[in-house]
């Protein structure tokens, strides 16, 4: 189908829609009404059989599905880590689809394959890993930490005289896998994903914060593979990588470290002590539509020597044309795919240095005032707030699930409930650049306001 002739003005009034959506999300429930998603009904049904133009389907969106959206662009949004967007990775993302980029190979787009390679650069420059380190954009975390374990899996096996992309893993010499207690169930899927098992691995214990014990891991040697965490997903805490790197580097083990929000607090001098030893490690996976706050999805993986990571995802065809420089698709699963790159590109350029320690900080500092006066209102704070998690008990677990539960109904904010070491608590990630002294107030208001009921 051509362009509609009047295109130009149903682009200007998605952009009047998407600005209305953004001013009155900030009063609406984070919540959407029931009727609101019951409604989500009438976009389905059979498929019509005539064509739809671009400015019904926009009013369709705009009137149906948007007030069915859960309201996480403004700043009381605190359930699981989920940031919000930057305006200037929003306004990247729309050009992103204007432009219609695959960044899968650079001569497809040598634009996104150039702020891909950037964005690549800058990330590791904010995160204060060596620069010779290669990466790639991937959806989460939950895929970028599938590729630190293909590249392990490479380097490991390769060391040990098997060629395991060719080969495959029947038959393959075996290779430990730690991972903490308290390891996310993302990099127990990555796990499975990459033919290692989620239940064939070794579990080292923890501490209270989560934190793995050093002195409890098992004997590594050069057919390890570590995983370890930079921000717990329910406390915020960080594994002791120095003491885990060195004892790996000793004998030729591989670490892997899922920091998928916790490692940019390497962006903030205030709290880049927390990351101390994560450099150390051979591979990390990290979101950049977490903290960062670009939108979904963007994942990154980083890794020290890139070639093991080209190693596990290069392909090769006839009618592929290879650049002269750095080719996306060798470092992805993926061939074809958004160039998330631009977005990543834009957030951090926008931010700057200074910007991004500004938003880790701020983020943390209004978790430390949910914790200081959630405590002060009598209610226990059971994480040591080291970043930007909280969690909080409201005493027994029915208690506590039927304030989260009335807290969601409420709308005010937005919290989620999880079980930390044998209690249920509620979940605060204050992850979002739009958050405000004014959103944890209300919000303070609101979970105070539900558990008094
Ligand atoms: C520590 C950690 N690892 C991995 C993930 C999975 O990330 P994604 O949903 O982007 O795949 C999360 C998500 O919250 C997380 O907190």
């Amino acid at each position: 189908m051509p362009i509609p002739e009047k295109f130009e003005s149903t682009l200007i009034s998605t952009a009047q829609r998407a600005a209305r959506y953004l001013r009155e999300v900030q009063e609406r429930s984070v919540s959407p009404a029931s009727a609101a998603v019951d409604r989500l009904q009438s976009l389905g049904g059979s498929l019509p059989t005539t064509p739809t133009g671009p400015d019904e389907i926009l009013s369709l969106l705009d009137e149906v599905a948007a007030p069915a959206t859960i309201v996480n662009a403004a700043g009381r949004y605190f359930g699981y880590v989920m940031g919000g967007t930057l305006p200037a990775a929003l306004v990247a993302s729309w050009l992103t689809s204007v432009w219609d980029q695959n960044c899968g190979l650079t001569v497809m787009s040598p634009a996104a394959a150039k702020l891909e390679e950037i964005a690549l650069a800058w990330t590791l420059e904010i995160l204060g890993f060596p620069a010779a380190w290669g990466g790639g954009l991937v959806t989460g975390a939950t895929m970028a930490n599938f590729c630190g374990l293909a590249a392990a899996r490479h380097a490991l096996l390769a060391r040990a005289g098997w060629d395991v992309e060719r080969q495959g893993l029947f038959g393959a010499p075996s290779i430990q896998v730690v991972v903490g207690e308290e390891v996310h169930a993302s990099m127990l899927k990555a796990l499975a994903l990459a033919g290692f098992g989620r239940e064939r691995v070794l579990r080292v214990s923890v501490d209270g914060q989560g934190r793995m014990r050093a002195a409890a891991l098992p004997p590594l040697d050069a057919r390890t593979l570590v995983c370890v965490q930079a921000g717990n997903v329910n406390t915020g805490a960080f594994d002791p990588a120095t003491e885990i790197c060195a004892r790996a580097r000793q004998v030729g083990a591989w670490v892997h470290v899922d920091g998928a929000f916790g490692i940019w607090a390497a962006a903030s001098p205030r709290y880049r002590h927390l990351t101390q030893g994560f450099e150390q490690a051979d591979s990390v996976a990290t979101d950049a539509h977490k903290w960062p706050n670009v939108g979904y999805d963007c994942g990154i993986v980083l890794v020290r020597e890139p070639k093991y990571l080209r190693a596990a995802m290069s392909i090769s065809a006839a009618y592929i044309m290879p650049g002269e420089g750095r080719e996306p698709h060798h470092y992805t699963p993926e061939m074809s795919r958004r160039a998330r790159g631009i977005e990543l590109w834009a957030a951090l350029r926008s931010l700057g240095r200074e910007g991004m320690a500004e938003l880790i900080d701020r983020a943390c500092g209004h978790a430390q005032r949910f914790a200081t006066e959630l405590r002060a209102a009598g209610h226990a704070v059971l994480n040591d707030v080291v970043i930007n998690q909280v969690l909080v008990s409201f005493g027994s677990a029915e208690r506590t699930l039927a304030i989260v539960r009335r807290l969601q109904e409420d709308g005010v904010c937005w919290c989620g409930s999880t079980e930390w070491q044998g209690q249920t608590a509620m979940r605060i990630s204050v992850s979002s650049w739009a958050t405000t002294d004014r959103d944890v107030e209300l919000s303070l208001e609101a979970i105070c306001r539900a558990a008094s009921q």
